[in-house]
């Protein structure tokens, strides 16, 4: 496996895993605990050892799950969390990214994943009643206090990652970005190549879509947040189609996965740029790990740009409710 920095010299594996599938988003986890357990495991084994979680994930049953599954092994992984919600009840019902509930969120994160220092924690969401200058500085406390090395931010705005970056300086910023979600693109990319902060695309197969395995008329079952979200209504995923088609095409093409296309065309915009793709299956896992050593050329690359641009987006990447959470 290739190896990638992100700001401040964090060296991670090129391709990292999210794991919040494993506990909720995407419908009942077809494996159990253990077979979690175990592919955690077996993902390190293959060098996909930059590791995603979230305190919110689950609530706390996945960092439980990646704390089980990295304890024999947590000198070989890089382990990444987030925090910034108001959980209550096993739910969360709204911010917080307040000074004193960062630092408690800290230690129940360490506790629940077992180990002495979190390598990379996010801000999930910008909370619009705190400064993220305190934010920041809350942050460079964690890391004073050796509870945390690296600070991350998530679905933030370029002028708010300046602010926070200038108190404490910021290691990666992870949003969705994938060839049908471009946002990052006209600030944000061009604010990390400046600063020298690494950029942690999320959701890199467009939850799934981009892998050209989803059928517009599939119905999502209970729990599959893409039932909420607009892209994934039929008439929208039967437009979106056009750009899933032209991936499979060149994948074919080239005589690999659609999957290790779309990773592979994120991995050629910057060495600074660490996709984690989410699955709860090996051998996907190991396809996507391959897409490292898939090379695209620039007109391979330039063709996928004209044809995303000229068939565009049918539909928001969240639903409205949480469109007004993202790009503060
Ligand atoms: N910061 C944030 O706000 C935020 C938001 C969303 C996600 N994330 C993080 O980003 C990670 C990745 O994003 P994501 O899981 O939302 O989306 P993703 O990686 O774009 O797609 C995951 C979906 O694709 C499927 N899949 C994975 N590899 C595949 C392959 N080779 N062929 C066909 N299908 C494949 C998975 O199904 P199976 O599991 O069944 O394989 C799952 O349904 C998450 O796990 C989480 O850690 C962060």
């Amino acid at each position: 496996m290739h190896i990638r920095s992100l700001g401040q010299d964090m060296r991670v594996s090129a391709i990292g895993l999210g794991c919040m599938g494993m506990s909720q988003g995407y419908g009942p986890n077809p494996g159990s605990r253990r077979d979690m357990v175990d592919m955690i495991r077996a993902a390190v084994d293959v060098g996909v050892t930059f590791l995603d979680t979230a305190e919110v994930y689950g609530p706390f049953v996945n960092e439980e799950l990646v704390g089980e599954a990295i304890a024999p092994i947590r000198d070989r992984v890089q382990l990444a969390t987030k925090f910034g919600w108001d959980i209550r009840g096993g739910k969360s019902v709204g911010l917080n990214s307040r000074p004193d509930h960062i630092k408690k969120v800290a230690d129940a994160c360490l506790q629940r994943l077992g180990v002495e220092t979190i390598d990379l924690f996010y801000q999930h969401r910008i909370d619009p009643n705190v400064p993220i200058e305190d934010v920041a500085g809350t942050i460079g406390e964690l890391v004073q206090a050796g509870k945390v090395k690296h600070f991350g931010l998530s679905e933030v705005r370029a002028d708010t990652l300046r602010k926070a970056h200038a108190i404490y300086p910021v290691t990666a910023v992870q949003s969705e970005y994938s060839l049908w979600t471009r946002d990052p693109e006209p600030e944000i990319l061009p604010t990390c190549a400046e600063l020298g902060i690494g950029f942690v695309p999320f959701s890199p197969l467009g939850r799934g879509f981009l892998t050209g395995t989803i059928d517009p008329s599939v119905s999502f079952p209970q729990g599959d947040m893409r039932a909420t979200i607009p892209r994934f209504e039929a008439d929208n995923m039967s437009a979106n189609q056009a750009l899933v088609n032209h991936i499979r095409a060149l994948a074919e093409a080239k005589n690999v996965t659609a999957a290790q296309v779309a990773l592979a065309w994120l991995l050629a915009q910057a060495p600074w740029i660490v996709p984690i793709p989410g699955t709860r299956s090996l051998s996907r896992l190991k396809e996507n790990a391959g897409a490292t050593e898939v090379g695209l050329s620039a007109d391979e690359r330039a063709d996928l740009d004209t044809l995303a641009a000229r068939v565009g987006v049918a539909g928001d990447r969240y639903s409205e409710a949480h469109m007004k959470l993202v790009g503060h």
